[in-house]
């Protein structure tokens, strides 16, 4: 596996690709590599003749009182890892490569609506800082294909949108969540979680799970089962930032008739903030 630093180099190596006709697959990522990224890599491997891996802890995604100092940063573990999974190339850019001198008056992507809803909400400004820097890497890496996880649900609905509204050359493609034997979505931030906060971490999971139950038994009252279950995380000693059922395609709430629905929840366990949700196509009405 090749390791670039510097845009010039990457442009280089995806010219000569190009130009044999090879297909580009890209998988962005923070790095911190779990199975969830690898079952990513899997995917894209799948998809096309070449595969791209970046890794970036992107600041302007994250809010000033947030973990950016502190989240987890293992480059050679990540390397590995990801030569063993057969990436081609892994673009690993210091901040300058990726953001400019002038950061207070630099050209920002928003994508309305979409981001200041469920995550949103808590973390303002964060969909701004994402769908920015997956643009600019899209406009590094130049791919056929991006990939991206289901577990950041409302990422992937902001991204997606964010390719439609702005006619981009990629199409991207999502990969379902990968899941310790408890239940627990893997994710980078679940190295915050202490023993004791890892065994009730999978509690999320669960409520997901009966709020999918109630829904498939036929209930209908959203904002009911949505209370219901954060009351009984609350409980649990989560600190709920929301538990929401929306509609799949664009993460409105639903009305009744509406048949493909995802319920997504944001908690926080002491200092971890965990995410998840459970897509539920329903199959007659109530
Ligand atoms: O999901 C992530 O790891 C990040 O939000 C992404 C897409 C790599 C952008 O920084």
């Amino acid at each position: 596996m090749q390791t670039v630093n510097l845009s010039a180099d990457l442009r280089e190596t995806i010219c000569a690709w190009r130009v044999s006709g090879d297909s580009i697959a890209f998988v962005p990522t923070m790095g911190n590599l779990h199975d969830g990224h690898l079952r990513l890599m899997q995917e894209a491997r799948r998809k096309a003749d070449r595969v791209v891996a970046s890794i970036f802890v992107n600041p302007s995604q994250f809010g000033p009182a947030e973990d950016f100092a502190a989240y987890p940063r293992t480059p050679g573990e990540d390397a590995d890892k990801l030569g063993a999974a057969g990436v081609d190339l892994l673009y690993l850019p210091e901040v300058a490569e990726i953001y400019p001198d002038d950061s207070v008056n630099m050209t920002f992507v928003e994508v309305p609506g979409l981001s200041s809803d469920l995550c949103g909400k808590f973390r303002p400004g964060h969909f701004r800082g994402v769908a920015t820097v997956v643009l600019k890497l899209f406009n590094q890496v130049r791919p056929d294909f991006a990939m991206f996880g289901e577990k950041d649900y409302q990422q992937l609905t902001v991204i997606r949108r964010m390719v439609r509204d702005l006619n981009l050359p990629v199409e991207i493609e999502s990969v379902a969540t990968v899941r310790e034997s408890s239940g627990l979505a893997m994710s980078s931030r679940n190295a915050y979680l202490s023993k004791d906060e890892r065994a009730k971490a999978a509690l999320l999971y669960a409520g997901l799970c009966r709020a999918v139950e109630e829904l498939e038994r036929g209930r209908r009252d959203f904002s009911a089962i949505e209370a219901e279950q954060e009351a009984v995380l609350a409980e649990a000693g989560f600190s709920v930032d929301y538990f929401a059922i929306r509609c799949q395609s664009d993460l409105v709430i639903p009305r009744t008739g509406d048949m493909s629905l995802i319920i997504l929840a944001a908690a926080r366990l002491g200092a971890t903030r965990l995410i998840d949700n459970f897509r539920v196509h329903l199959e007659f009405l109530p």
